[in-house]
């Protein structure tokens, strides 16, 4: 019989996401919209992590990384996660992270990990300090998603390749051993675009481009964001239209429908006629609608400490269950003596 999951109902779901700087409009649409969208269908079993463990391969100041970290706490629960519904935690909470990230660093190929595309961007942005774990960063990452026996991960086109790695992990472990991991799959929400620089609309939003026009960030002040999204480049032409060379007008469209849940064509319909002006207005009064619920609930949460810990405490309590049965499993199957 497999000891994995079968005899859970709901399918269960690990995210994660790395508390490495404010978050970003794009970041907002492309993760945590989707999680908040998918727990609340109730029909899976969601963990949410924050993969600070995975943070530390890039060098961080201690203050701005707690404060980075914190922040993106209350972001999750101020976009609407629910913590009582589904466990928020910090992955440096969980033992089990670091024990099973040994494990499948003994089971990873140092040829695997060179073929990273993750791992060559960032061994060049970060030739300074080429560290052991940027480079099984994989690894580790397969922990997080085995520990719980998940069935789905959401990911983004970035982490395919380390979705595919931990799922020839999970194979190579329970072939060599006897079935002990859930092979898992991707989960690729249904809707939701890639946010792109508002500046360079061919390259994804990304909080370290040095124009800061290019980028909008979740507790930004509102009228900075207007006023970046009415200065986003477009096009010399003057419809709202998807189409050749009309990168720029397609990714405020994207933005707009995931700020207001209208598709692309009734965009296009509602817009018809109109001008940039008038479309670049609408686009921010959408995300300022969007963005502020989010900020007023995120100073609430940050002027009640006690209850974020309370969150936290209960989430790494709650995972820490779940994939420590994990470890004991694995452990007991490699040979060593248990304790
Ligand atoms: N590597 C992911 C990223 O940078 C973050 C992450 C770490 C993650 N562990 C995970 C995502 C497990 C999904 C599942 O985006």
């Amino acid at each position: 019989m497999s000891d994995t999951n079968t005899n859970q109902t709901k399918k269960r779901i690990l995210s994660g996401i790395q508390p490495s700087g404010a978050l970003t409009l794009g970041n907002y649409v492309g993760a945590l919209k989707n999680w908040v969208d998918l727990a609340a269908t109730d029909e899976y079993e969601c963990y949410f992590m924050l993969a600070d463990l995975h943070t530390i391969t890039v060098r961080q100041d201690p203050k701005v990384f707690r404060k980075n970290t914190m922040d993106l706490l209350a972001l999750f629960i101020a976009s609407g996660l629910d913590p009582e519904k589904n466990p928020i935690f910090f992955q440096s909470h969980v033992p089990a992270h670091s024990m099973l990230g040994w494990v499948m660093m003994c089971y990873t190929y140092m040829g695997e990990l060179s073929r990273m595309t993750q791992y060559k961007d960032k061994a060049k942005k970060h030739a300074d300090n080429l560290n052991a774990g940027l480079f099984t960063y994989p690894s580790l990452m397969a922990a997080d998603i085995l520990l719980y026996q998940a069935d789905l991960v959401p990911v983004g086109d970035d982490q395919m390749q380390h979705l595919e790695i931990t799922r020839d992990l999970a194979n190579r472990f329970n072939n060599a051993n006897s079935p002990t991991f859930k092979v898992p799959e991707a989960y690729i929400p249904k809707v939701g675009a890639r946010i792109m620089s508002l500046q360079e609309p061919t390259q994804k939003m990304s909080k370290s481009d040095s124009n800061e026009n290019s980028y909008i960030l979740l507790l930004d002040p509102i009228d900075k964001t207007v006023k970046k999204i009415k200065r986003a480049v477009t096009d010399s032409g003057s419809e709202v239209k998807r189409g050749e060379g009309k990168e720029g007008i397609e990714n405020l469209m994207n933005i707009y429908s995931a700020t207001t849940g209208k598709t692309m064509d009734e965009i296009e319909a509602e817009f018809d006629g109109k001008g940039y002006g008038d479309f670049k207005s609408a686009v921010a009064e959408a995300v300022a609608e969007t963005i502020r619920p989010i900020q007023n609930k995120y100073n609430d949460l940050m002027s009640n400490k006690d209850y974020l810990v309370q969150i936290y405490k209960n989430g790494a309590e709650n995972a820490n269950k779940t994939a420590m049965k994990t470890v004991s499993k694995v452990y007991r199957k490699i040979g060593f003596i248990q304790p």
